[in-house]
């Protein structure tokens, strides 16, 4: 079987972090290339994270820096939950990564572009503005990928307001050019998101495990964890890990295809994803919103890639 070949579109912080570990040394997916965008913290920290976990777990996919701001409003961090750097937790020794110097909106166009249609599946767990500013400058890009599987949205509640989730509202204009691209997109949101949770037990396992990803797995989970619960009231729930599991495994997934629109205006409900799943607007879908996910078969997919690194 031919495995997809990803780009991942990170704001490194703790789960996106787990997203690379699992991505890293997948064997379902081959990770061609990591784009960075400003989210979880500014673009520099979550460029800086993201080049010390792969240092530290010897991943070797170029990494690039994108865009520094969302498209229009002022940059919206999240230190409460991912801390002053953006991945606050682990300690790490010297980086032997450096960053590419081409811009990753200018990598992403190049790569889609230079290779044959339906290559690239592109994974997007922070704002969309890279993503976004990708399809204007090259709307082609929308029919030469063979998708985009995006964390962000939900068809039920927010996270950061009672309607909107963090990714969505981070760029709420750069979600909405996504989702109106044309491109096959698969929104994993909290409807799934938030029922994969880690809890004590299974991060006391993970973490002892004989891997060096393992341990990095466990000292930044044990800050995600203590913020979540500090400030949500909750464990914490591997959002941005749950799509490189849907390219491994789809059918771990249940999906709907459905309209979804970003709403741009509301005072209330600025950046929600309102997904028509009744179809009462008879627009054409979309887009396909996952609606459940098998959680043993996500934590198996998880434990399997945490094992596949050195001690
Ligand atoms: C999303 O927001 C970020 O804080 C996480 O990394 C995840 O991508 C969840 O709402
Ligand atoms: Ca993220």
């Amino acid at each position: 079987m031919v495995r997809p070949k990803v780009i991942l579109d990170v704001d490194t912080g703790h789960d996106d972090a787990a997203a690379i570990m699992m991505a890293g040394r997948s064997d379902a997916l081959d990770l061609a290339a990591i784009t960075v965008v400003s989210g979880n913290q500014s673009l520099d920290k979550t460029l800086r994270n993201t080049l010390n976990v792969c240092s530290e777990l010897g991943i070797d996919a170029p990494i690039y820096a994108g865009m520094d701001r969302p498209l229009i409003e002022a940059p919206r961090h999240a230190p409460r939950i991912h801390g002053e750097s953006g991945l606050d937790g682990p300690v790490f020794g010297p980086c032997s990564c450096v960053a590419e110097s081409a811009h990753a909106v200018d990598f992403l166009i190049k790569a889609a572009r230079s290779a044959q249609a339906g290559t690239y599946t592109l994974v997007p767990t922070g704002p969309l503005t890279n993503v976004a500013m990708a399809l204007r400058l090259a709307p082609d890009l929308a029919g030469r990928l063979a998708g985009i599987v995006l964390m962000g949205g939900s068809a039920g509640r927010g996270n950061v307001t009672p309607s909107a989730e963090f990714n969505i509202l981070a760029d709420p204009e750069a979600a909405a050019i996504v989702f109106s691209s044309g491109a096959r997109v698969t929104m994993i949101g909290l409807d799934v998101t938030t029922t994969l949770v880690l809890d004590d037990e299974r991060l006391a396992r993970y973490r002892s495990l004989p891997s060096r990803a393992a341990r990095l797995f466990g000292a930044s989970m044990e800050r995600y964890m203590a913020a979540c619960r500090a400030y949500l009231g909750e464990f914490p729930a591997m959002h941005d890990p749950a799509c490189v599991a849907y390219v491994s495994d789809p059918e771990a997934f249940g999906v709907a295809e459905c309209r979804v629109d970003v709403e741009l205006s509301g005072s209330l409900t600025r950046g929600r994803t309102v997904v028509d799943l009744a179809g009462v607007t008879r627009k054409a879908p979309n887009a396909r919103v996952a609606l459940t996910v098998d959680a043993a078969r996500f934590w198996a997919m998880l434990e399997s890639a945490l094992r596949r690194y050195p001690d």
